[in-house]
């Protein structure tokens, strides 16, 4: 899930950093590690760039000119350093780290420090390397070490709906994907970790939390468990009323996790299962090792389980080879399944993957008329959802004020925006909404008489 840019402050006394982050929820969550770890040596959050003692970009390499983007922050950074007398600290952390290592030093000299998403816990040393004048670091090796083993127990809390990274890394090898090259093989923390971190979360205040992983639903942790099991040992925590857990990959919906949706009310009815396509041609090119039918059959097992559950999904058009035809049998699996809200891309060749070297490529004007056609679908199907909304009542988690003076604003379980006129003391609980009006991009509602307690 995108999470766009986001310029994430952390700050305290002695010395500034700031933060930018680009693309996963994932990115978000190490952003917040990274400064955990750094703030035993005086480091706390600084909103701006200007005059910071440190600034890290933690990039993207999903798709597109991600590169591009990073050169670009880093020439405007470049100035602010100079302004600094070069004292400011510059560090480029992520997947363009890990995938351009080298290349980012020789374009960029000016940057200090270059690091790879499994080397964040030695930050404090590449610092204090970095500090020494001159010296350049390059940390993109995959270390013996867990990472999580080795970074301090998270310190900020993050709020009513707090995010949390389970498992990292993918073996599935997607024709088109460099996560598997950018983060590594799947590794899972172990359960204990996980859920002594969700009660630390709930006990800072979270009320929701989210499971994390480029492949969440392949968590293992080092005890054998399945997702399912954690799953069913989380919802025990007294206070946390909303669990959620991405991205997932069909392939690994156990019947175990299936049955967590019927049993745990406190499992959200909504899934992010990316399909990538409609075409069976395409999905075994794409080495996504299932058929349309048998994602088809997957979500069948899950509306069994829980008939509320809506889905969202992730979508490619234009991956090498693709007929107009298997484009179609893409359309028709969206319309055959139905996803109140989902991503949508063009592909885009990645260096380094299999994909990348293919003999046909689509056009790019076939790719963007493609892209255009699916995406028309999808918004009538997001449309549909939420005025299907209208007349409900359904549970909503509110976090914080609204646009307008006296409202408050949350997410419904799926996710959706709702606002309503009511009191702030409602902020950081369920209560249930009674939707009366849908929004381009939220809904509206009224809390219900019987509000329930905090
Ligand atoms: N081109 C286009 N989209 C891609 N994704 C991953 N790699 C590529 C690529 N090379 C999309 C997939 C994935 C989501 C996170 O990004 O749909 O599920
Ligand atoms: Fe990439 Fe495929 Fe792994 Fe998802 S499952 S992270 S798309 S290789």
């Amino acid at each position: 899930m995108e999470a766009g840019r986001e310029a994430a402050t952390i700050a305290t006394a002695r010395k500034r950093l700031h933060v930018i982050t680009w693309g996963c929820q994932m990115n978000v969550y190490d952003s917040g590690r990274m400064a955990d770890v750094l703030a035993p040596l005086g480091y706390a959050p600084a909103a701006v760039p200007e005059g910071a003692d440190m600034v890290i970009l933690n990039t993207c390499h999903i798709r597109d000119k991600a590169a591009e983007k990073v050169f670009s922050e880093l020439g405007r950074l470049r100035r602010m350093k100079e302004a600094t007398g070069g004292r400011m600290i510059l560090a480029v952390a992520g997947c363009v780290a890990q995938a351009e290592g080298a290349e980012i030093l020789a374009r960029a000299p000016y940057v200090d420090i270059v690091l790879g998403p499994q080397t964040y816990h030695r930050l404090p040393e590449m610092v204090a390397r970095a500090s020494r004048a001159g010296n350049k670091v390059i940390e993109t090796d995959f270390p013996a070490e867990d990472k999580f083993d080795h970074l301090p127990d998270a310190a900020a809390p993050q709020g009513i709906t707090a995010f949390l990274t389970i498992q990292e890394g993918c073996d599935k090898f997607c024709s088109f994907c460099v996560v598997p090259y950018t983060r590594g093989a799947e590794q899972s923390r172990s359960a204990a970790t996980v859920i002594a971190e969700a009660r630390r979360l709930v006990a800072q205040g979270a009320v929701e939390i989210s499971l994390l992983g480029q492949n969440v639903n392949a968590w293992h942790g080092t005890e054998g468990w399945g997702l399912g099991r954690l799953l069913r040992a989380m919802a025990e925590i007294p206070g946390l009323k909303r669990l959620r857990y991405t991205t997932s990959h069909p392939r690994d919906m156990d019947d175990d996790l299936i049955a967590a949706h019927r049993d745990l009310p406190t499992l959200m009815p909504f899934l992010h299962l990316p399909v990538q396509s409609g075409s069976d041609r395409i999905l075994f090119a794409m080495n996504r090792k299932h058929t349309a039918d048998e994602y088809r059959a997957v979500v069948r097992k899950l509306r069994d389980a829980r008939p509320d559950l809506a889905l969202s999904s992730d979508f490619i058009v234009g991956h090498p080879g693709e007929t107009e035809q298997d484009f179609e049998a893409t359309m028709q699996l969206v319309r055959d399944v139905t996803f109140p809200m989902a991503y949508s891309f063009k592909y885009s060749p990645r260096p380094g993957t299999p994909a990348a070297g293919a003999p046909i490529q689509v056009p790019e004007a076939e790719k963007d008329r493609r892209l255009q056609a699916l995406q028309a679908l999808l918004r009538e199907q997001q449309a549909a959802f939420s005025a299907s909304c209208v007349g409900l009542t359904m549970p909503v988690l509110f976090t914080g004020t609204g646009r307008h003076l006296g409202q408050i604003a949350g997410r419904s379980p799926y996710l959706q925006p709702v606002h309503v006129t009511g009191p702030a003391e409602l902020i950081g609980t369920e209560q249930p909404v009674t939707i009366t009006a849908t929004h381009p991009n939220s809904l509206a509602g009224t809390v219900s008489q019987e509000r329930r307690r905090a």
